[in-house]
């Protein structure tokens, strides 16, 4: 098989992962609008996604959650991303993580984007960011 081929297969069997297959990402802490480029299924060019966090996550019980629907950005604010190791699979697999002030709380609040309570929550499908 051509490693093309194989890249088209990965891609479209499972959610691509957005750290290495999304780029120019940018966030907007007060829409909480996460936008980037990502590479589509048939790995042509990018693709101009935007996601609002607002829809995947919640902030309950001091922490934040995965979550359809959660609207955390009721309850916190100031949030930005960052590139950290990974929660399941560690060091070196970084992944995206945000980290927020929220209600209550004098430090920050972290939260892993990509692998969240250990299953892929926000990723790259054919192109979009989804959660
Ligand atoms: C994110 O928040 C955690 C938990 O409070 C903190 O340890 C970490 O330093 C913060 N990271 C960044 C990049 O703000």
């Amino acid at each position: 098989m051509k490693r093309t081929t194989v890249l088209i297969v990965l891609i479209q069997g499972a959610l691509a992962q957005i750290i290495s297959t999304c780029k120019d990402f940018s966030f907007d802490a007060v829409t909480e609008v996460l936008s980037a480029e990502c590479v589509p299924s048939n790995m042509v060019g990018y693709v101009t996604t935007a996601l609002n966090l607002n829809d995947c996550f919640a902030y309950t019980g001091g922490q934040i959650l995965a979550r359809t629907n959660g609207n955390y950005g009721q309850s916190c604010e100031g949030c930005h991303l960052y590139i950290a190791p990974d929660p399941v699979y560690g060091y070196p697999k970084d992944t995206y993580w945000m980290n927020c002030t929220c209600r209550g709380q004098s430090a920050e609040v972290a939260v892993s984007l990509e692998d969240t309570a250990g299953s892929q929550w926000v990723t790259n499908q054919n192109g979009h960011l989804v959660c």
